[in-house]
């Protein structure tokens, strides 16, 4: 019913220690409040003056307001302890999320981890304040209330003690039920927001080949499914909320019951027999708090467990090596370097060495994993086994922060920050002169682009704000390798994917001068890329098939020589 791990968050315990002892003084305040009213109303029973009975009204009332603010202290201090908490856990997940990189977003779903991070929260911190305030009320008051009771008329204690075990017995039989709906419920959930977010971002696509209804009525089926698993937790919710308070009204009418014929037949005073019957619904209060409020911390707990697993994946370990700037004697060689997906596609043992400032092409149809082999060479993907030699040290994996400082990577699909252009343009030097960034932006071509734009360089470009085309997002990646002179490894995935010919030879031109003097490795099928390279890895179908220099690929009239031919007449054959 708890998550233990809820004990582990940093200061829960300090906090838990305070508020033991607020809850216990709280407890004897309902007791106080009780024992004084009684004394009021059995002084009034039996004839005496209200004046005669101002000592207890006033006792009354002091254990009445002291109770008030007690309560409202101990649930400031929770509230407070709640929030950093929740904050503190998301500021841990966010770091997290960093650390482990773009696999968990592929292994999470992007809208599964925005919901989290944002709802999910919310929702630990509303799990965190009931479950801390609760749960201890429910341990410590009744059992202060029930000591008295003894004390007053033990066959009542012994009664209110029966039924207890009763209540609880129901609660985890309906706790569990409900606890089983919340978690198809969150399940549910999870694909919901994945799914909304895959159509947003496929919007354009969706309306263009006329299928946005026929999605928008998946997503429409989504949430009615959300919305029933919703119902199915609420009804189970309802029914343990009636159940409890079916319980605990029949166990203090049966008090009164017993009480009262007590009373008739004079084996019990009014007084201990009033105080009880007042405490009674003391005694049952928390335990029914609890359980009304419990549905509603049950996506608290989930969100907790999901985002607890999140946390505990180990950080990817960086291996403590010295790499220095890269120059024209290093050495980069894959050696049995393989990777296979979850989902089937497989990279076999790739072998090769990358020397110095090469100009490295990798060609291949499309699918044939020239992607995947750039991924494991920038870091993205850790491969399933062989290992990496660079500058004379092995390593498992290229996710080092010393390699990633040193390259400049642009993908398939390079992606647009939602900030000024400028600030796209100087996402790795963000310190230059706005003068070094119109001279990048003129190098690439967007001089137009600036042209048109209301506030030039400083406008709002990106998702919500002015979409640019791909070509002039793939442009932006290139003015970002132009300003940064000091990464001396560049890796190119299709970098020229999204353009027409006229504009990828133009963009070609301006490329080249960048490629100078720079480790270049470039995944292309766009094969009058290899003239300017001096390897080239050939890939088909998940194999490097051939590797060697374009002159030496062409002699060997093998799967390269078969890829030119198939493609003489097009692109090949511009220089
Ligand atoms: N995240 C992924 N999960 C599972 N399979 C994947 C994933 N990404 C790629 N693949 C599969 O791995 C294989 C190689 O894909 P990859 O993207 O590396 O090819 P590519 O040569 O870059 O293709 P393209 O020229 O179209 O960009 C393909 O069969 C692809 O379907
Ligand atoms: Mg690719």
């Amino acid at each position: 019913m708890i998550d233990k791990a809820l004990f582990k968050l940093p200061g829960a315990r300090s906090i838990l220690k305070r508020l033991v002892g607020l809850y216990v003084l709280q407890a004897v305040l309902i007791i106080g409040q009780a024992l004084f009213l009684t004394a009021v109303l059995v002084g009034l029973w039996h004839g005496h003056s209200w004046q005669s009975q101002g000592r207890g009204i006033l006792l009354f009332a002091l254990c009445f307001v002291l109770r008030q603010i007690v309560n409202w202290w101990a649930g400031s201090k929770l509230s407070r302890y709640a929030r950093s908490a929740a904050q503190s856990l998301r500021g841990r997940l966010l770091k997290k999320v960093f650390a482990l990189g773009p696999h968990l977003t592929q292994d999470q779903g992007t809208g599964h981890l925005v919901t989290l991070t944002l709802d999910g929260i919310s929702n630990i911190e509303q799990y965190i304040e009931l479950m801390f305030s609760k749960v201890l009320v429910m341990m410590i008051v009744p059992v202060v209330i029930l000591l008295l009771s003894f004390y007053l008329n033990w066959v009542c204690a012994l009664i209110m003690l029966a039924v207890y075990p009763l209540i609880i017995i129901f609660m985890i039989l309906l706790g569990n039920a409900a606890l089983d709906k919340a978690k198809t419920q969150f399940g549910v959930f999870t694909k919901l927001s994945n799914n909304f977010l895959d159509s947003l971002r496929g919007i354009d696509v969706l309306k263009y080949v006329g299928l946005s209804k026929r999605y928008s009525k998946s997503i429409f089926n989504s949430s009615e499914r959300f919305r029933h698993s919703t119902m199915d937790v609420l009804k189970i919710a309802m029914l343990s909320t009636f159940a409890l308070d079916f319980f605990t009204t029949l166990s203090i009418a049966i008090l009164a019951v017993y009480l009262g014929y007590g009373l008739i037949q004079a084996r019990l005073t009014l007084f201990p027999s009033l105080a009880i019957l007042i405490l009674a619904p003391e005694y049952f209060k928390p335990i029914r708090n609890f359980a009304s409020d419990f549905h509603a911390t049950l996506n608290g707990k989930n969100s907790f467990a999901a985002i607890n697993k999140i946390l505990s994946q180990p950080d990817p370990v960086e291996p403590k090596l010295a790499l220095h700037p890269w120059s024209s004697n290093d050495d980069l060689q894959l050696q049995n370097v393989s990777f296979a997906y979850e989902h089937g596609a497989q990279i076999a043992p790739v072998n090769t060495t990358i020397h110095g400032l090469a100009k490295v092409g990798i060609v291949g149809m499309s699918g044939s994993g020239k992607t995947t082999l750039i991924n494991m060479i920038a870091g993205f993907l850790k491969p399933r086994a062989g290992q990496f030699v660079i500058q004379g040290h092995p390593v498992a994996e290229m996710n080092l922060a010393q390699w990633r400082s040193q390259i400049i990577y642009i993908p398939q699909s390079p992606y647009v920050f939602t900030a000024s252009l400028r600030d796209n343009v100087a996402f790795y030097t963000p310190g230059v002169s706005d003068e070094r960034v119109k001279e990048a932006i003129h190098v690439v071509g967007l001089d137009d682009l600036v042209a048109e734009l209301p506030d030039g360089i400083n406008t709002m470009i990106g998702s919500g704000k002015r979409v640019l085309s791909g070509g002039q997002a793939q442009r932006i990646a290139l003015a970002r390798a132009f300003l940064d002179r000091k990464r001396r490894i560049l890796i190119f995935d299709e970098p020229t994917a999204h353009l027409d010919i006229e504009t990828e030879l133009e963009l070609k031109k301006r490329m080249l001068p960048l490629m100078k003097d720079r480790l270049v490795i470039f995944a292309t099928h766009r094969l009058h890329w290899m003239h300017q390279m001096d390897y080239i890895l050939v890939m088909n179908h998940g194999r490097l098939v051939e590797q060697g220099t374009e002159a030496a690929l062409m002699a060997d009239n093998g799967y390269y020589r078969q890829l030119v031919d198939q493609m003489r007449g097009g692109s090949t054959n511009v220089q």
